[in-house]
């Protein structure tokens, strides 16, 4: 059988780099693309069977309006951006007969797939007749990543979470010792394993490409609720926790407890093995 050509425009960058070693170790035949480097964009749209959009998502979606007509049923127009809403938009409506929105939840410092999350936006046309759409997820679970399906909008609720407001309070911590003048190489001697570990985070954030932090909190249209509940939620604890009723925080925590329920325990497990594992 010939092998599924994967063609990837951005396989240049951290993404793309990564997911071409990936899927030439699953035995596809892979062709990566930049703007100076390899075949043209309309070249690769053409001869590929699975072409994978792994550029920043404004481009991604100029990329989907003129590359999408070049393509045909037989092939599948793919995307790895981190939001999903306007590029499976602009994917369906590209003229490309087959499209599904991609979003590896973990970026090109990972070791491995294994145990890694993938979401799949699928538009109903693929999920029924592509083959690639199918060729991709065996590629993906048969290497250990969990593949959950999603609708576009959802997804970007819940990222408008898991990226949104997560990153958010990384950079909020590092305001916040810039105002009080605390120093990451000074905390480091009065630290806790705990805030190390929270210190390391917000270093990991500062040491990348902080325009992709930006973007994903600035351009997804669900952050600013997120953010007015995180607010709102501040206000709670901050109310039970300085207030004038004693009893306010231990109530406070007891639902909080109540609503993790059997989650602590496994974030206990968890998070002290990591712990162990980095500074013992
Ligand atoms: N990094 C992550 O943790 C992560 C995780 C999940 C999803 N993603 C998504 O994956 C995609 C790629 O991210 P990345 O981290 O790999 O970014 P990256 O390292 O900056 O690579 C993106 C590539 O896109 C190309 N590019 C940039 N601007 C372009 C334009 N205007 N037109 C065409 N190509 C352009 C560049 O290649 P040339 O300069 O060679 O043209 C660059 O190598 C993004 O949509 C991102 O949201 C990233």
């Amino acid at each position: 059988m010939d092998k599924v050509k994967i063609g990837i425009i951005g396989g240049t960058g951290g993404m793309g780099k990564w997911f071409e070693d990936f899927f030439t170790s699953c035995d596809a035949h892979v062709t990566i693309s930049g703007r100076k480097t390899g075949p043209s964009f309309e070249e690769l749209a053409k001869a590929s069977d699975i072409l994978i959009l792994s550029v920043p998502m404004g481009a991604a979606i100029d990329l989907a309006k003129s590359l999408g007509p070049l393509m045909s049923k037989n092939q599948l127009l793919t995307d790895f951006c981190s939001m999903k809403e306007d590029i499976c938009i602009a994917m369906a409506e590209s003229g490309a007969p087959l499209s599904l929105g991609l979003h590896p939840l973990f970026g090109p410092q990972t070791a491995s797939i294994k145990g890694m999350n993938i979401i799949f936006c699928e538009d109903a046309q693929s999920k029924d007749t592509s083959p690639w759409a199918n060729a991709l997820e065996k590629m993906f679970v048969d290497h250990g990543a969990i593949i959950t399906r999603m609708d576009p909008v959802e997804h970007d609720k819940k990222m408008a979470l898991v990226q949104g407001l997560n990153h958010f309070m990384t950079i909020c911590l590092a305001g916040a010792m810039k105002k009080l003048d605390i120093k990451p190489e000074d905390a480091a001697i009065f630290s806790t394993p705990i805030f190390r570990l929270k210190l390391d985070i917000v270093g990991r954030l500062f040491a990348q490409d902080t325009s992709l932090y930006a973007d994903l909190i600035k351009k997804n249209r669900h952050v600013p609720e997120v953010l007015d509940t995180f607010k709102q939620a501040m206000f709670d604890a901050s109310s039970a926790f300085t207030g004038s009723d004693d009893d306010a925080a231990g109530v406070y925590l007891d639902e909080l407890n109540d609503f993790f329920d059997k989650f602590s325990e496994q974030g206990l497990t968890e998070s002290s093995k990591v712990l162990d594992f980095l500074y013992t």
